[in-house]
């Protein structure tokens, strides 16, 4: 079949089928409006779509045009004029409605263009069917010390994907620790990017409530600005942090919130110190009772307790459900620093056993009888305390290893952000903890009080001592 290999006239090599596509013969001023054409609305559209750049930028031109170099000069002074009147004029009002706006178009314009990478690199980009889909950028807030980040989600993720590669986004954006919390909508993951650290410096003694609120105790200051207030009423206080973490701040930011009661007689502090007095003792007016180097002691004290709390829970019975401190009937607050003394490293079998037996009965019994124990701990493994599940409330402050952080503050807490075990060394105090009502740990700094207003709380405060069974004179 030659008649094939021919087209127009050309002859072609051999071959199955031959195509050719026709030739359209346009004019060329045809060509050239529709390049021109082309051209503009490309331009037309980066003028759009960079506004923040093009509009100042026609603005100044502008100003030069028709001022010469005082023009855009004096409208910098001007404007940096104003900022500055109104931002001392008025602080709250400037950063709500001018610095943080301003701050949250550049700073979402800085993650926009990290944005592919980090989606990429932290496996958030889902790829099916031959294309990648990206979870949206939607908007940044700014406020202080922190960003939130609206993202909405690719179908079929969840914001723990995103609390699990928390801290692959924070040296993505370079910001020290980002967060993950569930939207406003099932669609839509809020990622919280801290910047500064708002607890890097001490917290001073906070003022003491002249009665003590016991449903949320000023204890210190939360990462968000807020302070932090612990509930005692119907919880079991466990502090877990490594030697030196602060675990005596945490103890003594607690006695200095219910201080007031103390004086009044609402509430009676019991202080248990196995390590013989070092921690507790400078404040023991503080303590209506007070163990310090007899372990008998202070598992008579701990099983007297535990009587208490059965007597409440007796007389209380089928009447209430949360019992009301009152002088007659105080609220009793067991102290006990470093409980690992009592209840793994005691030598005496028999007196282990009957603490542990008195301490079981007083955690799961007393919490809504008033009878509470704030415990302090190092490790917080079973075999060191048995009955850590019995202590609702825990603290996680600087820990040894990245595996303790859920066994302190349950079960996938470090992924959505409790990084106990990268609390450095210089932040004592810091750590972290669950708030009710909010899916992800919160960081706190417990307030710092320094020996001599420990001293001058126990002045102010203290009333009656017994210190190991044997009764001294009131401080105050
Ligand atoms: N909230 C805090 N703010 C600032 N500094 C603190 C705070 N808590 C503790 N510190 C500092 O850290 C030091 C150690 O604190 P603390 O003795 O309370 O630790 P700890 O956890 O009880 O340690 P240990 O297990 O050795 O008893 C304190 O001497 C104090 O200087
Ligand atoms: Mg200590």
């Amino acid at each position: 079949m030659p008649l094939v290999n021919v087209i127009r006239g050309d002859r072609i090599d051999s071959a199955p089928i031959n195509v050719r596509t026709p030739f359209i013969r346009i004019p060329m001023w045809v060509a050239l409006t529709w390049w021109t054409l082309k051209a503009l609305g490309r331009l037309v559209f980066v003028v759009v779509r960079f506004w923040y750049v093009t509009v100042p930028a026609v603005f100044f031109a502008w100003l030069y045009g028709r001022f010469g170099w005082a023009g855009p000069v004096g409208f910098v002074a001007l404007v940096a004029a104003v900022a500055a009147g109104w931002a001392f004029g008025h602080r709250p009002s400037f950063l709500r409605f001018g610095w943080w706006p301003v701050l949250s178009c550049y700073r979402r314009m800085l993650y926009r263009r990290k944005w592919m990478a980090a989606m990429v690199t932290a496996k958030l980009a889902v790829s099916f069917d031959s294309h990648t889909v990206l979870p949206v950028l939607r908007r940044v807030r700014c406020g202080g010390g922190v960003d939130v980040v609206v993202v909405r989600m690719v179908t079929g993720q969840i914001p723990d994907d995103f609390a699990k590669v928390a801290e692959r986004l924070a040296h993505t954006f370079g910001v020290r620790q980002v967060k993950a919390a569930p939207g406003p909508r099932p669609d839509v993951v809020l990622l919280h990017l801290f910047r500064g650290d708002p607890l890097a410096k001490l917290v001073r003694p906070l003022p003491v409530p002249a009665v003590p609120e016991f449903t949320a105790l000023p204890v210190g200051k939360r990462e968000d600005g807020d302070g932090y207030e612990l509930p005692l009423f119907g919880t079991q206080v466990l502090v877990v942090g490594a030697t030196g973490s602060g675990k005596g701040s945490v103890i003594w930011s607690v006695v200095r919130s219910l201080a007031a009661g103390v004086t009044s007689g609402l509430v009676q502090i019991w202080g248990l110190d196995p390590k013989g007095g070092m921690e507790l003792g400078m404040g023991a007016p503080m303590f209506t009772r007070f163990a310090r180097k007899d372990y008998a002691a202070m598992c008579e004290l701990i099983e007297e307790a535990a009587t208490v709390a059965k007597d409440r829970a007796g007389k209380l019975y089928g009447r209430t459900r949360q019992h009301t401190p009152t002088p007659d009937e105080p609220l009793i607050v067991l102290v006990i620093d470093e409980l690992a003394n009592l209840t793994a490293y005691l030598t005496d079998r028999q007196l282990k056993d009957r603490i542990k037996a008195a301490l079981s009965i007083l955690l799961s019994q007393g919490r809504a009888v008033g009878v509470h124990v704030v415990a302090a701990i190092q490790d917080p493994r079973k075999e060191v305390l048995p009955f850590r599940d019995l202590f609702p409330t825990r603290i996680g402050l600087r820990l040894a290893e990245a595996a303790q952080v859920d066994l302190v503050l349950g079960e996938g807490m470090r992924d959505r952000g409790a990084l106990c075990d990268r609390i450095p060394q210089s932040l004592p105090g810091v750590g972290f903890v669950v708030i009710d009502g909010d899916p992800t740990p919160m960081r706190v700094r417990f307030s710092y009080l320094s020996d001599d207003e420990i001293r001058a709380m126990a002045q102010t405060y203290g009333r009656l001592r017994v210190i190991d069974g044997e009764i001294l004179e009131g401080a105050a």
